[in-house]
């Protein structure tokens, strides 16, 4: 068990680089099961997600060498055709590769996915939109069995647009007989990064990004190499910290427009803004103000940008009411930043934040990937010592947070436990 020991009250200055997409990474890692050759990937961060991933790829039979952010997948030898349960349990995101490797394999065994506790998490979706694509699903002691034999395009009206089922369909499909059309799809940017990366292998999928996506059955993907995009949650995050102990900071290698409704909120609660095409500059006012937020599928506001842009308002001037819409159980750090002083009230899906001038330094536990980013939001932002324990879930989506931190003059150092 790890700690993050964070000395407050620092502004934060300077310039950063934000890393590759944690939710790009994942769906693209797994793509790389459909081409049976080598795919070179960049720019995968170095976090926890991806490194079980590629645990996963390598217990299929793919040849995986790793240097720094470059990922060389090579799934000419792929043998196995299951999830090893162990690993499934260790994040939600597993669940795409059963899409890819059904695509390849016609069959695939996988049980039920773990990840943050931020809610029900199902996967109902998922297995509706197989069944449609012709794939023949048995449940047995806890074990999804998947099987085919082909894979047949069909017309999928998603009930809501998850990134998760929209993704498993496109990887499914891809080398399905016919088309395939997805309605009310997902839109968020890291879907059109799988299909972009997809389609330079050989993939016919249009639409990507909007909420038809129209994906044509093709028989043969090449080798590629491809550049994954950077992460607009980390950027957003990273905007959040530096906002709350009143800094200013250049980010670099981010695509400002995945970010817009974050930076709109920002300016709403009095940020200066200038943005350029791979850049953001912030500057925060001296007393932030209090703002609402509403959380959407994309282009709405992100819910994993929920949590950490609530703790920077917990030292805003007025009161703020978020809404969660995405996750039931998404409020859980809350409960841990009322130990710093924040005045929070909960009711359902709505919680309501009244701006207090300084949090305290307190130890705080972290309990999910988000909610972990935003007690050291609150920890850099506050007055004296903050121990945040359980870091294993932030660390299994932010690469270097403490070394980047300490780049813009902050004080965090982590701690191992016994
Ligand atoms: C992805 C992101 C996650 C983000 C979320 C919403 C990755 C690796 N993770 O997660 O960071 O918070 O999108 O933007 O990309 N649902 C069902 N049945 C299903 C699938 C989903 O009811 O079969 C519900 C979920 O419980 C949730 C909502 O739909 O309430 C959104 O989930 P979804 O978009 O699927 O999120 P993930 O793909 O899990």
């Amino acid at each position: 068990m790890q700690s993050y020991i964070i000395e407050g009250g620092k502004r934060l200055e300077g310039e950063i680089e934000v890393s590759g997409s944690k939710n790009a990474s994942l769906p693209i890692l797994a793509s790389t099961i459909l081409n049976p050759g080598t795919t070179k990937l960049y720019n995968v961060p170095e976090i926890r997600d991806t490194k079980i991933t590629q645990e996963i790829l390598k217990f299929l039979g793919c040849k995986v060498k790793k240097h720094k952010g470059k990922v060389e997948v090579n799934s000419k030898d792929v043998t196995k055709r299951e999830i090893p349960e162990h690993l499934m349990h260790q994040m939600r995101s597993t669940v795409i590769l059963a899409g890819a490797i059904l695509g390849r394999f016609k069959e695939v065994t996988f049980s039920y996915p773990g990840g943050c506790d931020i809610g029900a998490r199902p996967i109902d979706l998922h297995l509706k939109s197989f069944e449609k694509l012709g794939i023949n699903i048995i449940e047995n002691a806890g074990f999804i069995i998947c099987k085919c034999d082909k894979i047949i395009g069909a017309n999928i009206d998603l009930d809501f647009p998850s990134v998760g089922a929209t993704e498993n369909i496109i990887l499914a499909s891809v080398y399905a007989e016919g088309e395939t059309n997805i309605t009310n799809a997902a839109m968020e940017p890291e879907i059109l990064d799988l299909a972009n990366c997809l389609n330079k292998m050989g993939a016919k999928i249009e639409g990507a990004g909007t909420s038809n996506i129209k994906i044509t059955g093709i028989k043969k993907l090449k080798d590629i190499s491809y550049n994954i995009m950077p992460d607009r949650i980390e950027a957003g995050s990273f905007l959040c910290m530096v906002a709350a102990t009143g800094g200013k900071v250049k980010l670099n290698n981010v695509i400002t427009e995945n970010i817009s409704p974050v930076l709109t909120k920002l300016e709403e609660a009095g940020c200066r803004i200038e943005k350029e095409k791979n850049s953001i500059y912030l500057e925060a006012p001296k007393k932030l103000k209090a703002v609402d937020i509403k959380t959407m599928p994309y282009p709405g506001f992100p819910t994993d940008m929920q949590s950490v842009f609530a703790s920077m308002l917990t030292i805003a001037k007025g009161t703020s009411v978020i809404v969660e819409n995405i996750f039931e159980n998404r409020y859980k750090f809350l409960t841990e930043l009322r130990k710093m002083g924040a005045k929070i009230t909960i009711e359902g899906k709505t919680a309501i934040i009244k701006g207090i001038r300084k949090l305290t330094g307190a130890k705080v536990v972290s309990t999910d990937l988000r909610g972990g980013a935003a007690l050291v939001v609150a920890g850099l932002a506050a007055k004296g010592k903050t121990e945040i324990t359980n870091i294993e879930y932030i660390l299994r989506g932010y690469e270097g947070l403490d070394k980047k931190l300490r780049k813009l003059g902050a004080s965090i150092s982590i701690k191992e436990g016994e």
